[in-house]
C-alpha cells in the first residue's frame, strides 16, 4: 500500500468526469487500498479516485464504522434535507455549509464485483453525496449555502 498525493483545488483534473470501471483488476484493488491509506493518513472520512489523479468511478468512505469501497456507485433514493458543515481534503482549510439529503440509498459494486446496496444517514449520507459528486467533477464549494450570519 502507498499514500498517494491528493490533488489540490485548482487542479483541472478535479473538474473532470470520471469513467466507469469495467474490470475490477489488481490495479483497481491496489488503487482502493492506497486510497484508504491516503484517506486515513489525511484524517478524512472519504476520498474519491480523481482526488488522487485517477479518473475512475471509485470512492472510499469511513465515517467511523469501517471502510467501504464503492465502484461505479449510483444513488437510487434520497430522503430529507439538512444543512451541515463540510470540508474536502482537496480544499484544505476551507469549510462551509452545504445542504444534503438526510438519507441516501445507493447501489454499487464492492471489491469482489458484487452489486450491493448501501444506505447512509446523516454523516454517511453526506459523505456519499460529497464523494460521488467528485466523480462528476463537482466540489462542495459549488453548493455552499449563504449563511447570512457570521
Ligand atoms: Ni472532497
Amino acid at each position: 500500500m502507498a499514500i498517494r498525493n491528493i490533488r489540490q483545488y485548482g487542479d483541472e483534473l478535479l473538474r473532470k468526469k470520471s469513467r466507469k470501471v469495467d474490470k475490477i483488476d489488481k490495479r483497481i484493488l491496489t488503487l482502493i487500498e492506497d486510497m484508504k491509506e491516503t484517506m486515513y493518513s489525511a484524517n478524512g472520512v472519504g476520498l474519491a479516485a480523481p482526488q488522487v489523479g485517477i479518473l475512475k468511478r471509485v470512492v472510499v468512505i469511513d465515517v467511523g464504522e469501517g471502510p467501504i469501497a464503492f465502484i461505479n456507485p449510483e444513488i437510487l433514493e434520497t430522503k430529507g434535507r439538512y444543512v451541515d458543515s463540510e470540508g474536502c481534503l482537496s480544499i484544505p482549510g476551507k469549510d462551509g455549509m452545504v445542504e444534503r439529503p438526510e438519507y441516501v440509498k445507493a447501489k454499487t459494486l464492492n471489491e469482489k464485483g458484487e452489486e450491493i446496496i448501501v444506505e447512509g444517514t446523516q454523516l454517511m449520507a453526506r459523505a456519499m453525496c460529497h464523494e460521488f459528486d467528485h466523480l462528476d467533477g463537482v466540489l462542495f464549494i459549488d453548493k455552499l449555502i449563504e449563511s447570512g450570519e457570521e
